[in-house]
């Protein structure tokens, strides 16, 4: 009988696992039968931009985070496929930050191009697993709503790849039931030009909070002001932007801050991270974590140390993305395909401790990168994934900070190196701040007169 695995979650976590597999298969491997479930209708995970919020068509949460205008916050060349560069689907240089449907075009040309998409079985969200010590099995239930039907299935494997920026994280702050504006979560924002003319707060100090400030800005916010727990994003903001300390309370439109100050307001938006949340897995096959570099629990970051057959990918805090996905994919596939063997428990846990003691210890920007970088160094070596220059990435990051911390709002019409071909990115047609349509047209073909 031929192993079975699920995959859950078709974003570019699952798709790289069906492409690990897909390529074993294209080398002459023999591969287990693959089932990918997902919740949506299509795939590429947070890149398939909704405009719904709260619950979709089928009452299942929202996954999508993502909103309107929304460009890479990093260079492209640090998040490159290996074995599937910009250039072989583009086929001509272009920016090094391109838009959200760009990045989604990119994702969805390597899976077309393997033909994996006959594994995916769409609008199927998984509702259970378990896993039975007597058959050595999981039990994977799932619903789907096509034929709007629960049903369950026996699996050797199971790889968890429904990421974790989806669940939001909403503090509540006293008055809030009373305030007289808007209050929303980063997950639920969708499209800046709700909030031109408007005075904005922004609450927290990480990603969510620069890219939605600054897509306020953008469409004509009227003031930003962005509020921070634990340190300040430091930026050399536009002058309608301030940065204070967290918000104490609220009275009726008037925020109020932890310097004394206040401010009148129209919305207010948490941009206060996610939960790592999987109410559909068993206890004791649950991870269980906030959002980091090193989760703990996870052999190479990716195995359930209590049951490697579960697996879990992209659940580590994300300076790289695509390409980290890739290196764990390929290395769980090398488990499953019994090309790697794995260690006992306490040489795996042992290890785990070890990465988690130097995440530990690490303070600058530079060290989590390379930190991370590291990580993916160590599992691409293991496997056939095509290595890459990952000092040549790190130097890209380092860039890339430099870049920000010199001019916030600019920083996105700069241009790196892809590590991958060597080609130079070549700027875009229109500086980042000026360019409001976000579209892959408007995107790929100049502006008359360009
Ligand atoms: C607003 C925002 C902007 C970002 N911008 C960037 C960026 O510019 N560059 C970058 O590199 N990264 C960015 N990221 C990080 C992002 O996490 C990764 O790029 C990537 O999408 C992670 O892929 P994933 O497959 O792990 O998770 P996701 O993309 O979240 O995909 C998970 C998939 O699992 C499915 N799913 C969820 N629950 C279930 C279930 N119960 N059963 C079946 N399927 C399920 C979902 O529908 C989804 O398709 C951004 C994240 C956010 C929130
Ligand atoms: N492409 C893009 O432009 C783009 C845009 C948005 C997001 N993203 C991606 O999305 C992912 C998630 O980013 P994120 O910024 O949403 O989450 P995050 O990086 O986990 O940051 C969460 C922020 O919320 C703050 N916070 C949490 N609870 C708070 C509270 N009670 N009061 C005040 N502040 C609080 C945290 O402050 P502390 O520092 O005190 O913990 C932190 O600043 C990242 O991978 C990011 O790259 C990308």
């Amino acid at each position: 009988m031929k192993k079975r695995v699920a995959i859950l979650g078709a974003g570019p976590s699952g798709l790289a696992q069906l492409r690990a597999f897909q390529s074993a298969a294209e080398k002459g491997a023999e591969i287990p039968e693959l089932v990918c479930f997902e919740k949506q209708a299509d795939w590429g995970g947070l890149w398939n931009y909704t405009w719904r919020t709260g619950l979709d068509e089928h009452g299942e949460p929202v996954h999508g985070s993502m909103y309107r205008y929304l460009w890479s916050n990093g260079p492209k060349e640090c998040l490159e496929f290996a074995d599937y560069t910009f250039d072989e689907h583009f086929g001509r240089p272009m920016g090094s930050y391109p838009p959200r449907e760009v990045l989604f075009d990119y994702i969805k040309g390597r899976v077309e191009k393997a033909g994996v998409r006959q594994y995916i079985r769409f609008n199927t969200p998984a509702r259970g697993v378990s896993y039975d010590k007597a058959t050595g099995q999981f039990t994977v239930t799932v619903h789907d709503h096509t034929r709007n039907e629960t049903y369950s299935e026996q699996f050797d494997y199971v790889v968890v790849a429904t990421g974790h920026f989806s669940i939001p994280n909403v503090p509540e702050f006293p008055g809030f039931s009373h305030f007289g504006g808007r209050v929303l979560h980063a997950h639920d924002f969708r499209d800046a030009l709700e909030f031109k003319d408007k005075d904005v707060l922004i609450v927290g100090a990480s990603y969510s909070a620069e890219d939605i400030g600054s897509q306020c800005y953008k469409y004509g916010a009227r003031s930003i002001t962005s509020c921070y727990r634990t340190n300040p994003m430091g930026y050399d903001w536009p002058s309608n932007w301030e940065e204070k300390p967290n918000m104490t309370h609220v009275e009726g439109k008037r925020v109020f801050f932890q310097d004394g100050s206040s401010k009148e307001i129209d919305a207010i938006i948490l941009c206060t991270g996610y939960l790592h949340h999987f109410p559909y897995i068993d206890e004791d096959l649950r991870l269980k974590t906030n959002n980091r570099l090193w989760p703990l629990g996870l052999y190479k970051g990716i195995f359930w140390e209590e049951n490697p057959k579960i697996m879990y990918v992209g659940m580590q805090d994300q300076w790289y993305s695509f390409n980290m996905f890739d290196a764990q994919a390929w290395y769980a596939r090398d488990v499953v395909l019994g090309r790697i063997k794995l260690p006992d428990y306490d040489t795996m846990h042992a290890e785990d401790l070890r990465w988690r003691e130097d995440e530990l210890k690490l303070e600058t920007a530079k060290e989590m990168y390379e930190y991370q970088g590291e990580y993916i160094r160590q599992l691409i070596e293991a496997t056939d994934y095509p290595t890459f220059d990952i000092d040549a990435v790190n130097e890209t990051f380092l860039q890339w900070k430099h870049d920000k911390a010199e001019d916030i709002m600019g920083y996105r019409n700069k241009c790196y190196r892809s590590v991958m071909t060597g080609s130079m990115a070549i700027p875009h047609h229109t500086p980042w701040l000026d360019a409001l349509d976000d579209s892959l047209e408007a995107y790929l073909n100049a502006p008359s007169g360009k």
